[in-house]
């Protein structure tokens, strides 16, 4: 019997008992009256109090809602997916994975004025702006594989691209829909076997792919558990497939083997692809569960020598890099990420960095002994302001009083003070990703 407790049930990682509403929550510092909107993440929280990995617990949504210069709510509510209502089933009858079960716990994302949660073994959950669940969303039946819970909307078309992996041919599918909601396009990518791959990019003229050695393990499904573990046979690969153009058009890349959950963001520049990345040099080797560290790295991929250049930018550990929304697929210069501590997995630090990509220089934000952000994610000060010019928002865990504040950041100032505060009355668990989502205009 093992009897090391795991790590994402303890401490922070531990999943709340209860769903709540609080208002006049206590501020430090004033809310910019150019927010007017909502803050949600998403985050594992199984609602049996356990679950085998962190990454399989029921989704639950946090939000605080802005208006005039005001935090009118925190709310936290479970996604009532298929999964948590019924308990159903992940596999049909027939052993085909069934699309309408899934946890729904990794991201949220607002497209076409709805708004998703996401997981990537499923089809995305409609939630509402108040963060009540609608249910299942399959684009009127149109598609027929998972989607990622990492989407890209372009912002210059308004076009969402993603895609759709499986355990089971075709293992990956690429998807487009237009920006008013419809599905346009779904083609497959023929690649060799069944991998993990967690997001992807854009750049204003292609999409990119990333086949990286975590494959599919049939006995570890079997056990219950992740199904995913590195290879050192399968390789590793990026794809570049020209946006618009048909799936056999799709021209890989090798690259040295390792694993990227997350992308900053893509680019393109005098003839090159630019594609900075949080890369781990392996991940899930057997009987090596853990996280190993990711930095930040940059693939060069020249189109025409056909070969790939990678750069490290930076030997700090970081994990969930953004950008501004505005400037995906475009040449962005700063980059937002979490610092996290090296080794163990529950080894969170206490700052987040802010990469500038025109200096090299980065900027700190330290929020002091037992102050442990997640995620930061930029809303703009306006629909016009220059990149950077905004906030950026996290939920910050504070071991002192066992609760969670949401810390607004002045983006431009980085590494001195918050510009607010909001204590919360509830501890938000460490989850995954989040999106601020405006008021519609
Ligand atoms: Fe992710």
């Amino acid at each position: 019997m093992n009897a090391t407790p795991l790590f994402h049930l303890q401490g922070n990682y531990a999943p709340v008992k209860e769903e709540i509403s609080a208002t006049d929550l206590p501020v430090l510092g004033s809310i910019p009256s150019g927010l007017k909107g909502r803050y949600v993440r998403n985050g594992p929280n199984p609602k049996t109090g356990s679950s085998p990995h962190w990454f399989m617990g029921d989704g639950m949504l946090h939000g605080v809602e802005f208006q005039n210069g005001s935090a009118r709510w925190y709310r936290n509510r479970y996604v009532r997916t298929r999964a948590f209502l019924e308990d159903a089933p992940t596999f049909t009858a027939e052993g085909t994975r069934d699309l309408t079960v899934g946890v729904a716990n990794t991201h949220v994302v607002a497209y076409a004025g709805k708004i998703f949660a996401l997981v990537e073994t499923s089809l995305p959950t409609e939630v509402t702006r108040e963060l009540e669940t609608r249910g299942c969303f399959d684009f009127g039946g149109r598609l027929t594989t998972p989607m990622t819970a990492h989407p890209k909307i372009c912002p210059l078309t308004g076009e969402l691209h993603f895609f759709g992996y499986s355990f089971a041919p075709p293992y990956l599918t690429y998807h487009r829909a237009d920006a008013s909601g419809a599905l346009a396009q779904s083609v497959e990518v023929q690649v060799p076997g069944p991998t993990m791959i967690h997001d992807f990019a854009i750049t204003q003229h292609h999409v990119i792919f990333m086949d990286l050695p975590v494959v599919f393990d049939l006995e570890l499904a079997l056990a219950g558990t992740m199904p995913y573990r590195w290879s050192d046979e399968y390789g590793a690969r990026v794809g570049l497939m020209p946006r618009g153009s048909r799936a056999a058009a799709v021209r890989w890349f090798e690259i040295a083997p390792c694993y990227v959950f997350h992308v900053l963001n893509a680019f393109e520049q005098d003839g090159e692809v630019m594609v900075d990345v949080a890369r781990y040099p392996e991940l899930w080797r057997p009987g090596s569960p853990g996280f190993s560290r990711a930095e930040l790295h940059r693939w060069r991929i020249d189109i025409e020598r056909g070969h790939v250049r990678e750069d490290r930018l930076d030997d700090r550990v970081i994990e969930f890099p953004r950008c501004d929304e505005r400037r995906i697929s475009l040449r962005h210069r700063y980059g937002y990420a979490v610092h996290t501590e090296d080794g163990a997995d529950a080894n969170r630090g206490t700052a987040l960095i802010k990469y500038d990509r025109q200096t090299g220089g980065a900027a700190v934000h330290d929020f002091g002994a037992g102050r442990v952000p997640g995620e930061g994610v930029f809303v703009p000060a306006s629909a016009t302001a220059g990149e950077d010019e905004g906030w950026v928002l996290t939920y910050v865990y504070d071991a002192a009083r066992d609760a969670s504040d949401l810390v607004i950041l002045d983006a431009t100032g980085f590494a001195g003070p918050a510009t607010a505060t909001i204590q919360l009355p509830v501890r938000v668990p460490y989850g995954f990703h989040g999106s601020w989502i405006p008021d519609p205009a």
